[in-house]
């Protein structure tokens, strides 16, 4: 027997909801239709102090930080799950049917925590059933997916109710025409993943379906939370806020009935005083100011909590005021924080779990790597080729942890067998690159709010970018226009042809960071722009079988780590030297940022400041905050800097 959870909380509660749990007047029970294979979790190769957590009652936490409302249900829970064999099956759904075997959602199909844990899932189906709140009636049901990888069509009592393309992206069905009150409606979705199959060329990351050393195990299916909310018939379908050094905030309502303009009221509230409100029209900018308000930075990550009212609508949100830009400073053109040089010091974040694979086991495990990083001194985090459940951003936003964001990379380092024998890097054809510029704007307009991102990726060493003419251009401006208060990142490693804020080098093991000197897979520093050390370190230390990933191929790639210490001291003396040196850029060249390769093993990788399950961390505490703090003193030596102290 599942319960689904229909919570009801003060709209003027805010940022960080703590669901009531248990409060059985508010449950909506169901019944699910008997299944052959019932849920359990399947051990996975490799677990985490959380794999145990999960329980059958997954990420209960409000989904949307940014833009909550009260009436809300979780659908995450035991579903019902089939493999289904082609894209044609989709025009037959097994309507009323058993199917079979049951899942955890959400859950990526290829992790122990789906109970599925199998590979190659190019289509499957999942099913489950709901109750609509009696209280709801009358208004808008909205079913809401947070990702689902890679295409999903939703039917809801038989009826085709949606399809969403994008593996990484939250999207809303409008279902309030096919739920029928006071009855169980039956929710069935399918889903095609191709992941790198054929010659499907998609945004996938890190994911493959021939994981080996640095590309790892795919995720398929309805991967982030699935939940149902009501709102008015004229309802907000996206608040953009950014707020900025000076107190001006800029807001954006966007609203469902999208071609008329109807009052919006914004209320900016500091621990329940209000410090701003303001009336403008819904769909299109406005600005107000706060006077005085104490500014975000990841020293002192103040947010504002923001209530937005549009008819009878009402929203919940927050927002921090800071301002990204880039100026020169003493010479050397910087990024800046609420106009001063502040050095980005971070990690590449992969994202992986060996329980869950894409998806964190629980949040606080999300959250975990998170504190880790900011107890040892870093300020910044590089989300790799990734994109990450809302949850992760606010998590950024209140820790204070600025945000790198990369775009999901398109079939990174493939290539194709020519019937002559000869092999070609697998690039996007010009429709696939429509689509991969496509969900770059799905991106950008779906995380921009999130005080802590400083800067997007647009292309990972050459990963997918085509280099016949240098769509890198191009898809910058897109970026810069959609959102012109963050930095942009174009190309981290390699193809540079000049476009974007960065020069920005990836060496291993040591560092060249804005400096005269580059490796030959690298272009030379541009003093025209922030000289950024994108990647670097990536040092390998194996560990005894209980912290690795047990699966023979990827243990067989281990020995490609591009240095292996045999002891943790000497991985820490060796980090020392690599963070010393970088010390040094900083002090002699343009150097104005790093980040280190990696903050967690992964599957075959064994050069994390943790190993892959979380229980082992190499880094020497003391060591590793003395040589952050001495970057952070150097770059304030060069100037005008922010100072990062831990
Ligand atoms: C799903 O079914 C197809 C066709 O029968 C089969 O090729 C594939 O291996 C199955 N996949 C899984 C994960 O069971
Ligand atoms: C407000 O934000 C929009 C994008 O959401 C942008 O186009 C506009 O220039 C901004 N206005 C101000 C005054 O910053
Ligand atoms: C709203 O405006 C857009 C573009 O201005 C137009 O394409 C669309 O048809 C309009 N929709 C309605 C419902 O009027
Ligand atoms: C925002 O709301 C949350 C939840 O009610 C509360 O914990 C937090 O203190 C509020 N923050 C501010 C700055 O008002
Ligand atoms: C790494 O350690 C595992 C056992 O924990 C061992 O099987 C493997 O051969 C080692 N690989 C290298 C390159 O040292
Ligand atoms: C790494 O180990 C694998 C499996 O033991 C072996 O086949 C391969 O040749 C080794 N590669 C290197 C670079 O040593
Ligand atoms: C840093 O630069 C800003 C703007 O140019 C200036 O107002 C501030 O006084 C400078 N701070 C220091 C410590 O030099």
């Amino acid at each position: 027997m599942q319960l689904l959870r229909s919570i009801v909380f003060s709209l003027l509660a805010a940022t960080s909801v703590a669901v009531p749990r248990g409060d059985d007047s508010r449950h909506q029970a169901i019944q699910p239709r008997s299944a052959n294979a019932k849920y359990a979790l399947k051990e996975p190769p490799l677990t985490t102090p959380w794999t145990d957590k999960v329980g059958t009652d997954p990420w209960p936490e409000y989904p949307r930080p940014q833009m909550q409302r009260s009436q809300w249900q979780n659908l995450n829970g035991i579903w019902q799950y089939r493999n289904a064999s082609s894209l044609a099956e989709a025009q037959n759904p097994p309507f009323g049917q058993d199917l079979g075997q049951e899942v955890l959602i959400p859950s990526c199909l290829e992790s122990g925590i789906s109970g599925i844990q199998g590979n190659y899932h190019l289509y499957s189906w999942f099913s489950n059933s709901f109750k609509v709140p009696a209280n709801w009636n009358g208004q808008q049901i909205l079913l809401n997916f947070g990702a689902v990888d890679y295409e999903a069509t939703v039917f809801v009592n038989g009826k085709q109710a949606g399809f969403n393309r994008g593996g990484y992206f939250r999207f809303t069905v409008d279902v309030t025409q096919f739920v029928k009150p006071g009855q169980q409606n039956e929710l069935l979705v399918f889903v095609h993943d191709p992941t790198d199959s054929e010659d499907y060329v998609i945004p996938i990351g890190k994911q493959t379906h021939h994981p080996s050393h640095i590309f790892y195990t795919p995720c398929s299916g309805i991967w982030q939370t699935v939940w149902l909310e009501a709102a008015p018939a004229n309802y907000i379908t996206q608040l953009d806020l950014d707020a900025n050094m000076n107190g001006q905030v800029n807001v954006t309502v966007h609203t469902s009935a999208a071609n008329t303009t109807t009052n919006v009221q914004v209320i900016v509230h500091d621990n329940g005083d209000v410090v701003a409100t303001h009336r403008g029209p819904s769909n299109q900018p406005f600005q107000f100011n706060v006077e005085s308000p104490k500014l975000w930075s990841p020293d002192s990550p103040k947010l504002y909590n923001v209530t937005v009212k549009m008819g009878k609508d009402q929203v919940q949100s927050y927002t921090g005021f800071r301002t990204i830009s880039k100026g020169t400073v003493n010479g050397v053109v910087r990024p800046l924080l609420n106009g001063e040089f502040i050095f980005m010091f971070g990690t590449l974040d992969q994202g992986f779990w060996p329980d869950g694979i894409y998806l964190p086991p629980t949040k606080e495990a999300m959250v975990y790597d998170l504190k880790m990083l900011k107890n040892l001194g870093f300020n910044t985090v590089r989300k790799h080729i990734k994109v990450e459940p809302q949850l992760f951003y606010q998590a950024c936003d209140e820790l204070g942890l600025l945000v790198i964001q990369d775009m999901p990379s398109l079939r990174p380092l493939q290539s194709r067998r020519l019937s002559d024998c000869t092999t070609q890097t697998i690039l996007p054809d010009a429709a696939q690159q429509v689509e991969f510029g496509r969900q770059l704007e799905v991106l950008v307009n779906q995380h921009k709010s999130f005080p802590s991102i400083a800067t997007w990726v647009v292309y990972n060493e050459g990963w997918g970018q085509i280099t016949s003419y240098y769509p890198e251009f191009e898809l910058t401006d897109r970026v810069k226009q959609l959102d012109p208060t963050r930095l942009v990142d174009s190309t981290t490693g390699w193809f540079d042809h000049g476009a974007g804020d960065f020069s920005d080098n990836h060496h291993y093991a040591n560092p060249q960071c804005g400096s005269p000197f580059y490796s030959t897979d690298s272009s030379p520093y541009d003093d025209t722009r922030i000289g950024l050390q994108g990647e670097f370190g990536g040092l390998g230390n194996n560990v005894s079988i209980e912290h690795l990933w047990n699966v023979q191929a990827a243990i067989n790639t281990i020995n490609q780590t591009y240095e292996l210490d045999q002891t943790i001291e000497i991985w820490n003396y060796r980090s020392h030297i690599m963070l010393a040196e970088l010390e040094d850029q900083v002090k002699r060249f343009s150097c104005s940022g790093g980040i280190w390769t990696q903050t967690t093993d992964v599957e075959g990788e064994v050069n994390g400041l943790m190993t892959y399950d979380r229980r082992l961390a190499r880094v020497d505490e003391a060591q590793w905050k003395a040589d952050i703090q001495a970057l952070y003193d150097a770059a304030a030596a060069r100037g005008n800097a922010t100072m990062s102290t831990h």
